[in-house]
């Protein structure tokens, strides 16, 4: 039994598609939904309006070490799109909105409209889009990020989760945790990808991308550590109420059974959904149980959180 409740919603399941892959448009999250061990449907991050992104090239794989480099730039149907999309009435699976702007005020009068809908489902502020050329990555800026949210949350009344950048020093995990803990989030998703790597082409002596000379967010396995270390130090100094969505590395059973001991109450996956397709949630499950099985553990409370240390 994977039960888990986040805010207003419930879940079946652990897997959700991370936000980005297999995700805009209607047909993608159809397939989604229809995938066997899906736990929730993640919207493309929509901005106000319908964005075409960077340039091509602006993603590449490298499915023998399960990593990822993309370039995105935001490519979106806009937010009404996915508006429609989340407020069909015969989805099977629950939704999560990701809400994004490449403005403070964007971002505001994007979750107005939210607020003023008829969706009454959960939403994802992402504060950590690296990839749209000149915009930082909102996070990493602490002061505009409590802005935000005090901003947000005095009309926002909606279940609302925040999706992190990954941070690196303990210092940055004490000031940002400080930062959330005094707001009504319903959680925190951990990691987004890891922002400006560089991958280089042998073969040619190339960057394997054009926008912003190459430079783009990592996923895959390459980043299984760090996104550990994001969700556990954030589940440490989060108050008990925000619950933990754990993304970051995941390619099988063993990377979420990780993702789980460190905190995460829903494990998401990207780089590995990109490269297997919606039939990877099945695979993981299956994998997951068996690990379940051969520790004889028969709920997810014996796991999660409960990574041991010396
Ligand atoms: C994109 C990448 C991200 O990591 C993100 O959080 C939002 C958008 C992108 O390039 O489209």
């Amino acid at each position: 039994d994977y039960t888990t409740k986040i805010a207003n919603t419930t879940f079946d399941h652990l897997f959700i598609n991370a936000a980005g892959v297999y995700c805009q448009t209607a047909e993608q999250l159809d397939q989604i939904q229809e995938a066997e061990a899906v736990a929730a449907v993640m919207t493309k991050s929509a901005t106000a309006e319908l964005r075409l992104g960077n340039q091509e090239p602006r993603y590449a794989a490298f499915p023998d070490q399960h990593n990822t480099i993309n370039s995105m730039g935001l490519p979106n149907l806009g937010l009404d799109y996915y508006l429609n999309y989340v407020l069909k009435s015969h989805l099977k699976r629950p939704t999560i909105f990701s809400v994004v702007g490449l403005s403070q005020t964007e971002i505001v009068a994007n979750l107005k409209k939210l607020q003023a809908s008829n969706y009454t489902g959960l939403a994802e502020l992402n504060l950590s889009c690296p990839n749209v050329p000149g915009e930082p990555q909102i996070a990493y800026d602490f002061q505009t990020t409590d802005e935000i949210l005090k901003q947000v949350f005095a009309f926002y009344d909606k279940p609302l989760g925040i999706k992190l950048p990954p941070y690196f020093d303990l210092a940055h995990f004490d000031q940002i945790a400080k930062i959330l803990n005094r707001y009504p989030l319903a959680y925190v998703n951990s990691i987004n990808s890891v922002g400006n790597g560089l991958v280089i082409d042998p073969k040619t002596d190339k960057v394997v991308m054009r926008p912003k000379d190459g430079f783009g967010g990592l996923g895959g396995a390459q980043i299984k550590a760090t996104a550990l270390a994001n969700v556990r130090a954030l589940r440490l100094r989060l108050r008990p109420e925000i619950k933990m969505i754990g993304t970051g590395g995941v390619t099988c059973g063993r990377d979420v059974f990780d993702h789980l001991l460190c905190g995460a109450d829903l494990v998401s996956v990207g780089s590995q959904l990109a490269i297997e397709g919606p039939t990877v949630f099945a695979r993981l499950e299956k994998e997951l149980e068996a690990i379940f099985t051969e520790k004889q553990i028969t709920s997810l409370d014996q796991v999660c959180g409960k990574l041991k240390i010396f």
